[in-house]
């Protein structure tokens, strides 16, 4: 019988964190530090204290390739890991495909997505090292309800600035996140300096993951209590996701496959960099892995950005980082996968697109949507917007080993589901979603505005 679902037991959950860091330092392309906004020098790590923990921060330059994961963190991700891999035979009969497709079903944590795998690291740290309150940032939800979560587990309070967009999309995160315990406001709002600025101006301000990013930030750093804390894009937020890679290996051994393409969706790159990272050795020793990230055209950061150095939020509080950037005052257009509207991308992911060993691939909502559809009407599970992005390209992928005759194994993260995305479906069946492009006057503008830096 065909082997639908992988799994791996309890006691193979691998227990340590893979750390790509060694691996980049004999790229071409380098990896630039962290800049001071003040100085534009090197950023001393001991500035990052004032929002995130030391454990965090000696996380973000560490260089030993494996980083145990601790007890606690280990005994909270066997709630719901290790995460079950799936063939998807029906989508593959459906496609009349000779490829083999595998997901990696990240949705089956209590919050949906993979996001929980750091917000509880996350979460644990700052907990041993005495923060009461953490603050932070949410697109679509998913990260917001995952640290939530998080905190709740480990006794500490949460508030989370949601992108309004979002919280007007998508009522029930912020319900999820009341249910553990944290607070939940729109973004720009009125509890910030930052956020009353910009509703003065414009109150009917859509927001944004920047502009949610710089109210968390100013929240943080005005509560002594409070530390921030950052749901992708920082090495420690990828490092924390590579447990997905590791149990992808583990299961991919186990039926004797090998991934010629391995695919996800990028909004700040922490579920792709958590599937492909632990890949990287075999890719550097020349096995013909592709590695494929999948964003939104009307986002398009890995595809049309500039790589350059920029702040991470829109009001310029956060490290310069060397990133593929929109610029950080881009407001993207208002598509349904919130968690994708990111002005920046990873530092890590944009090394790896500038060294040509990441693809980077832009696709319109419209065709992602259905996309999901077909997946959900094969395999059943329902995907977040975000996720279906990842989708699109497998179907394409597959489409194309057809066409070519040629066998691939092809391994997907399903980052997460989409049951409180449901209003999105509606308005792809009602034919009212709308696809963007975004021009090429907002490419030169974000010239001018990393320029100025
Ligand atoms: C389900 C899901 N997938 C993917 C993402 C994109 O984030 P990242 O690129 O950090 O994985 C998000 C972000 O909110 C998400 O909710």
């Amino acid at each position: 019988m065909l082997e639908v679902k992988i799994l791996l037991e309890d006691k193979e959950m691998p227990k340590k964190w893979f750390n790509v860091l060694p691996e980049l330092l004999d790229l071409k392309t380098p990896l630039e530090p962290p800049l001071d906004p003040k100085t534009k020098k090197p950023l001393d790590p001991k500035a990052l204290e004032a929002i995130f923990p030391k454990a965090l921060i000696e996380q973000e330059a560490n260089m030993e390739k494996m980083i145990p994961i601790p007890e606690e963190i280990l005994k909270v991700y066997n709630i719901w890991r290790p995460t079950p891999m799936y063939r998807a035979a029906k989508l593959e009969k459906k496609l009349n495909t000779p490829a083999r497709i595998y997901y990696k079903n990240e949705s089956v944590s209590p919050a949906g997505s993979h996001k929980p795998n750091t917000a509880v690291a996350q979460a644990y740290y700052n907990m041993k090292e005495g923060t009461k309150r953490i603050t932070t940032e949410t697109g679509a939800g998913q990260w917001g309800s995952a640290l939530a979560f998080a905190c709740n587990y480990f006794g500490l309070k949460a508030a989370i600035y949601m992108v309004r967009v979002s919280y007007e999309q998508k009522p029930y995160r912020r319900s999820m996140m009341q249910v553990w315990g944290a607070e939940c406001v729109p973004s720009p709002s009125n509890k910030t300096n930052f956020g009353r600025k910009i509703l003065e101006t414009d109150p009917k301000n859509p927001g944004s993951l920047g502009i949610a990013i710089s109210e968390a930030i100013e929240d943080a750093v005005t509560h002594s209590d409070t530390h921030y804390s950052l749901g992708s894009v920082l090495n420690h937020v990828l490092l924390h996701q590579t447990i997905i890679g590791e149990e992808v290996k583990l299961q991919l051994e186990k039926i004797g496959e090998k991934p010629d393409i391995l695919i996800g969706c990028v909004g700040g790159g922490s579920n792709f960099g958590g599937l492909i990272l632990p890949f990287i050795p075999q890719k550097k020793s020349g096995e013909n892995i592709r590695m494929i990230a999948v964003e939104p055209t009307a986002c398009p950061t890995l595809t049309k950005g500039i790589y350059a150095y920029d702040y991470g939020d829109t009001a310029g509080l956060t490290p310069l980082l060397k990133m593929y950037t929109l610029g950080h005052k881009f407001m993207p257009p208002e598509i349904h996968a919130g968690g994708l509207r990111y002005h920046g991308d990873s530092p890590i992911i944009s090394q790896l697109v500038k060294e040509g060993l990441v693809e980077p691939k832009a696709y319109h909502q419209k065709e992602v949507f259905e996309a999901a559809v077909m997946f959900a009407q094969t395999e059943g599970f329902i995907p977040a917007p975000e996720t279906a992005h990842a989708i699109k390209a497998v179907i394409d992928e597959a489409i194309k080993a057809k066409e070519e005759a040629k066998e691939k194994c092809i391994v997907f993260n399903f980052s997460g589901h989409g049951h409180f995305d449901l209003k999105a479906y509606d308005l792809f069946f009602e034919n009212k979603l709308t696809d963007y492009y975004l021009e090429d006057k907002y490419i030169k503008e974000a010239e001018k505005i990393v320029e100025q830096i």
